[in-house]
């Protein structure tokens, strides 16, 4: 049953080469990343101190239409320091969906805060905007959206809550690099945003994560803790706050120069196969897809997502059987993980649509949708058959 669960997700991790269907590997790389590597390499500095590092940062603000970039190691640490460059800890609550990686959640505990988990839209797979609105406390203190499998959250609602309750919004953009609401880019809205470089997500340098945000007060004060209290145009050995070390590597900020000039047309290719797949099983009853609202069209595809009527277990065998990469979905809401599971030091509102899409969803990740459109349409006879048998 364990096996019977995990293996797709097993066989797909370990093999190199695409199957089959001509399903591409993932990550790609080329000769960019490595004569950025090489140019990093041939310099004596080949940690966070390195130009490139703040070159990556200024480019990859600019694509997101943001200011400020500050690097780190991974897409929880950065979640961590928005939250505690704002002051948010003990007493305070802050409001994150029920469905996510565990990172959305656990950085509210990190910083001792308590996360309030709010149900999602059954359709969209994103943050309900009404369900925020009455999870809101006088203990509030900010909401955290995620943009999930890339179309992002319901931006103008959000924003229009949390303007409301003058409460600030994190945006966790880990699945959402290039991603648009109304032709704004994700990152922009929030007084924060967090990316994540980790090796799954549309841009990777193996592990990495950046902040963005419009507010220099609000990025020096997490880069201080990033940096161990160093305080910019400060002495090397004079640190003003209590911080630690989460700098990026210029190694990595070199992959990642290379993987953000490659990503604009991967997410074109995305989202090609995905309108054709998407096109080709819409006569398919029982199988239905994420719906992206008509502001968040422009996304990066992260997870073709979508969920069946009947048996999920056979479709997600059918699918992998004829190996076609997919994965049934978490195993539970965030709130179930065993780390929340008694309800320690966290509030659960009702979450209906939640707890459905666990026994019913599945995802596609974005490497199976990077074909070209050939295998595009043979990647839509899959689900056909799977959802038919
Ligand atoms: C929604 C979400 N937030 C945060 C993270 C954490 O990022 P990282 O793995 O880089 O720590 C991830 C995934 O990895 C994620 O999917």
């Amino acid at each position: 049953m364990l096996f019977e669960f995990f293996a797709p997700v097993f066989i797909y991790a370990h093999v190199p080469y695409s199957i089959g269907m001509g399903i591409p590997s993932w990550p790609v790389s080329g000769a960019r990343e490595r004569e950025l590597l090489e140019e990093v390499l041939a310099s004596e500095q080949w940690g966070g101190y390195h130009p490139i590092v703040a070159r990556f940062e200024r480019e990859f603000a600019a694509f997101q239409q943001c200011r400020f970039g500050l690097s780190a190691m991974n897409g929880t640490v950065t979640l961590e320091m928005a939250l505690e460059a704002l002051g948010i800890g003990e007493g305070d609550e802050v409001i994150v969906p029920a469905i996510s990686f565990i990172s959305t959640a656990t950085a509210v505990s990190r910083v001792r805060a308590t996360p309030v988990f709010v149900d999602i839209e059954s359709d969209t797979f994103n943050v309900d905007p009404r369900r925020v609105h009455e999870a809101i406390s006088p203990k509030t203190r900010a909401i955290v959206p995620v943009h999930f499998g890339g179309p992002m959250a319901d931006m103008d609602s959000l924003m229009q809550v949390a303007g409301e309750h003058g409460v600030p919004v994190i945006e966790d953009a880990a699945h959402a690099h290039g991603s648009e609401w109304n032709g704004q880019r994700a990152g922009s809205f929030g007084v924060f945003s967090s990316f994540s470089f980790q090796n799954s997500k549309v841009m990777t340098a193996g592990e990495g994560g950046i902040l963005l945000s419009n507010d220099e007060t609000l990025i020096d004060r997490a880069r201080e803790i990033l940096d161990i209290g160093r305080r910019k145009g400060e002495g090397w050995f004079f640190h003003y706050t209590l911080g630690t070390n989460y700098r990026i590597t210029a190694l990595q900020c070199a992959v990642l120069i290379a993987q953000l000039e490659r990503l604009p047309e991967q997410n074109c290719r995305r989202m090609r196969n995905v309108n054709a797949i998407r096109e080709e099983l819409a006569d398919v009853s029982g199988l239905h897809f994420q719906r992206v609202p008509r502001p968040a069209l422009a996304h990066t595809n992260y997870l073709l997502l979508g969920w069946v009527d009947g048996d999920r277990g056979a479709f997600h065998r059918n699918l992998t059987a004829a190996g076609f990469p997919c994965t049934p979905f978490y195993p539970h809401t965030l709130y179930e993980n065993p780390l929340y599971r008694e309800r320690h030091n966290c509030r659960v509102m009702p979450c209906p649509n939640s707890e459905a899409r666990i026994t019913d969803a599945f995802w596609i990740p974005h490497r199976a949708l990077l074909g070209d459109e050939m295998e595009a349409q043979a990647l839509a006879a899959a689900p056909r058959t799977a959802a038919a048998a």
